[in-house]
């Protein structure tokens, strides 16, 4: 079977390592892939938003089946392209997809469907958006509507915030087109978690807990970035609480968004904020979170490729997910600087004694071959992931291959995980 991976980071690396596995997978290719899946597969020269180039690829290579990593392959309408011309491919239509494209679009069905969210409400208009900052003063979050390549939420603990905030997206614009439409919410109080599950639109199989690191600083502080670094399980989600997370949550949205006419398959992904025990919708993801994937594709024992053609053949009550006991983490190695402008094209010292280090793989993200050397390209370059008897070894583990490689200006957080480890002891 040849298969097509679409994206270039960690997540992809992750799914390409996974798919590698499968013994129904002969060749894998990506688009556009990094220095790392280079190892892998044959990585393509076509980006995640060339629709046409990417259809091109698969028609002329006949690939049996395509896995999508980024939004904006999804919210471009790949899912859609790609079955008008006969492939198979796994992920939500365009339609589905706005869950994530559009704030508006997924407040106003959460909201319908008295899915528990923050509060709310959304504007067009400048002045509209302003007045209403101002009734409910902070702390308050405004989103633009769009994809905004994670930057377009901005919480705000300050009144004088919210207005710059507003102004931001509407009057400066920011964002682009992403902020014609914002929203307003609820300040939501609580710690965060993700919750990722395959669905075909009726079965919902969650894959374990997990939980990002969004801040770029230690102890949770300073600019939130695409995420430091993830571990799963999470034990903030009780399993009393994973229940109701399925029964309010997962499945009145994969039926709402059903009866709306846009049936859901693919990965839904429900960041969630919990307090006292009760879990609201933050934001809802089409597709496997980033770096999520690398600890939860880890301990996954199917073979990827079973359940992902069991989703796109609607039969994925037929299918068992088998996981691994043991928790994993990953730690997201970063290029200095990040999420705000740095240095690339530095060489990567250690990889080779990285790679022989049991139970650890370090995922690419930002990295390239440039003459023969793997160097940084991006923001987030490497996601090293471990996994072991109990989490404590599992961290052990990532930090103790995180300390083998180096790249001048290169940036981590040491403290991955450990929010866990003191919710246990507590
Ligand atoms: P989103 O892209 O919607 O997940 O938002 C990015 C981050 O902003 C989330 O991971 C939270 O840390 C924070 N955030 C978003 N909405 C809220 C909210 N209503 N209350 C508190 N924090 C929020
Ligand atoms: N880890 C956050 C995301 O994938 O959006």
């Amino acid at each position: 079977m040849k298969v097509l991976v679409i994206g270039s980071g960690g997540r992809e690396h992750a799914m390409v390592w996974k798919l590698a596995q499968s013994p129904q997978v002969t060749e894998i290719y990506c688009a556009p892939g990094n220095g790392g899946i280079a190892k892998m597969a044959q990585c393509i020269d076509v980006a995640a938003d060339d629709m046409e180039g990417l259809l091109t690829f698969a028609k002329d290579k006949a690939i049996d089946l395509t896995l999508v990593g980024p939004e904006v392959s999804l919210t471009l309408g790949v899912v859609d392209l790609f079955q008008g011309a006969g492939l198979r491919i796994f992920g939500p239509s365009k339609k589905a997809a706005a869950l994530e494209g559009s704030k508006v679009f997924m407040k106003d069905l959460l909201a319908k469907y008295d899915i528990p969210s923050a509060q709310y409400a959304s504007f067009t208009d400048r002045d509209q958006a302003m007045a209403y900052v101002e009734k409910i003063g902070a702390p308050l979050v405004v989103k633009a509507d769009g994809l905004a390549a994670g930057k377009g939420v901005l919480v705000c603990q300050e009144l004088s915030e919210a207005r710059d905030a507003v102004d931001l997206v509407m009057t400066q614009r920011a964002f682009g087109d992403a902020g014609d439409e914002v929203i307003i919410e609820e300040f939501l109080p609580g710690e965060e978690a993700s919750f990722i599950a395959f669905t075909d639109g009726h079965t919902i199989l969650p894959l374990p807990t997990s939980q990002d690191h969004k801040a770029v600083y230690e102890g949770d502080t300073g600019p939130n970035t695409g995420g430091m670094g993830a571990y799963s399980p999470a034990p903030v989600v009780t399993p009393e609480l994973h229940d109701q997370v399925m029964e309010q949550v997962m499945l009145p949205t994969v039926k709402a968004l059903a009866t709306e006419g846009c049936p859901y398959k693919g990965m839904l992904y429900a960041g969630l904020m919990i307090r006292d025990g009760v879990a609201k919708v933050l934001e809802f993801n089409c597709r496997f979170g980033d770096p999520e994937a690398q600890p939860l594709l880890m301990r996954l024992n199917n073979d990827l490729v079973d359940v992902v053609e069991a989703v796109i053949d609607g039969n994925l009550g037929s299918i068992t997910l088998d996981i691994d006991s043991r928790p994993t983490v990953c730690v997201v190695m970063a290029s200095g600087g990040y999420p705000a402008s740095y240095a690339k094209g530095y060489p990567i010292s250690g990889l080779d004694k990285a790679a022989g280090q049991e139970d650890v793989v370090v995922f690419h993200a930002g990295t390239a071959v440039e003459k023969g050397a793997i160097v940084n390209t991006g923001g987030r370059v490497l996601g090293v992931t471990a996994i072991d008897g109990d989490l404590e070894k599992a961290i052990d583990k990532a930090y103790a291959v995180v300390d083998m490689i180096h790249w001048q200006d290169c940036y981590f957080r040491r403290d991955i995980g450990k929010k866990a480890l003191g919710r246990k002891k507590s």
